[in-house]
């Protein structure tokens, strides 16, 4: 007897397609980020990297972090985390237009470069523009041994594994893991962090696998409210803190892949200018998780639904505030705020992919877009 073996089934693993499969791996893609890096006690971080060029990173001025696309969003977060902890200013370009805008840049500049495939052609040259005035260059990078890596200082891999999907989904929780832990590495390494606070959230890192676990339960829930969505024309996704990269992550994953229009924006800029736009066909996706900008986030919900505005509202668990005003609550497992991004962009992940599969479309390689962008 013989056995018919699609070998296109077999290698998404049982999963229609490498997209669905890339995100259902997320808890075990950290998990292996964290390996070897973060001690089984959960009392300390090292990045070895970090540790062998210790004297360059902490005599840095300043830190700049070039990148493109989701790697740029992960930059957002990563600009966020080096701040609080480290105490030191970080700016975050994209990488095509840094290449081109003679950048001042100098040999008391840090450059950490952000690429899942590490041969994105406008990173690569903002390495070597870098390179040329003198800049210590880190490279955070999936695809091991390619192009970015090689033409870095140092860096970390991610150790995500292979991600084949166009939209990049664990490549982006893994950037956003070793951005967390460089960050810790470096803070304690210059004092900047209180040990308390160091541990709490070394601790609760390890946590994040079994929460973002929790979270993929939703996927039927999920799967089932995007049929709604299927014909909308447009999205707006608002976040603030550590979540507005969020939005803006979540807004380019269903614009990649179902081709809907969609915006991110900080919450509170919505008054400036799209707030113009709500009506009642215009879904908002709310980052509202339980942290210091709960209040205020609670405010700008509250001025959407004024305006009839769709509401599908991400929040912890156990929120019965929010539950009252929005059209859909997604409830999340509880983490520490800076850690947050970790957990919340795992729903719209699968937002973005329901919404597309809904609408037939290949989401594994969407038109018009490469997986590795390797010209200008
Ligand atoms: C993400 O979903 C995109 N397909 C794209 O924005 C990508 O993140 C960007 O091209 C950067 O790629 P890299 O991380 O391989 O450098």
């Amino acid at each position: 007897k013989t056995v018919a073996l699609n070998l296109g089934q077999l290698e998404k693993g049982g999963y229609p397609h490498f997209m669905l499969k890339e995100i259902f791996e997320q808890p075990d893609c950290i998990h292996d980020c964290m390996r070897g890096r973060i001690n089984l006690e959960g009392t300390n971080v090292v990045l070895s990297a970090i540790i062998d060029y210790k004297e360059r990173l902490l005599a840095a001025k300043r830190f700049v972090i070039v990148a493109c696309g989701t790697s740029w969003h992960a930059a957002l977060i990563g600009k966020h985390l080096i701040e609080s902890f480290c105490r030191i200013p970080v700016e975050v370009e994209y990488a095509s237009e840094f290449r081109y805008r003679d950048p001042v840049i100098d040999s008391s500049d840090v450059v950490i470069a952000i690429s899942q495939s590490g041969e994105t052609a406008d990173t690569l040259a903002a390495i070597e523009l870098a390179k040329s005035r003198g800049a210590f260059i880190y490279g955070i990078c999936n695809a091991i041994g390619s192009s970015i890596p090689r033409a870095t200082n140092t860096g970390s891999y991610i150790h995500v594994g292979p991600e084949i999907g166009v939209a990049s989904t664990k490549a982006f929780t893994g950037q956003v893991t070793v951005l967390t832990m460089l960050a810790l590495t470096l803070a304690r390494e210059k004092r900047t962090i209180d040990e308390t606070q160091y541990l709490a959230i070394v601790r609760e890192l390890g946590q994040i696998p079994g929460k973002m676990k929790e979270v993929l339960k939703l996927n039927d829930r999920i799967a089932e409210l995007s049929k709604i969505f299927t014909y909308v024309h447009n999205f707006i996704y608002l976040g603030r803190g550590y979540s507005y990269p969020v939005a803006l992550e979540g807004a380019l994953k269903l614009k990649e892949i179902s081709y809907i229009h969609a915006e991110g924006y900080p919450a509170a800029e919505m008054k400036h200018g799209p707030i113009a736009l709500i009506d009642a066909e215009m879904p908002v996706v709310v980052i509202a998780t339980q942290n210091g900008l709960y209040e205020k986030v609670l405010s700008n919900i509250q001025e959407i639904k004024a305006r009839k505005g769709r509401v599908i509202a991400i929040v912890t668990k156990g929120d019965t505030v929010i539950g009252k005003i929005a059209d859909i609550c997604i409830e999340l497992p509880e983490t520490m705020e800076c850690l947050g991004p970790l957990i919340t962009t795992v729903p719209l992940q699968l937002l973005a992919y329901h919404i597309a599969v809904c609408k037939g479309m290949d989401v594994d390689r969407p038109r018009n877009l490469a997986k590795s962008v390797t010209v200008e």
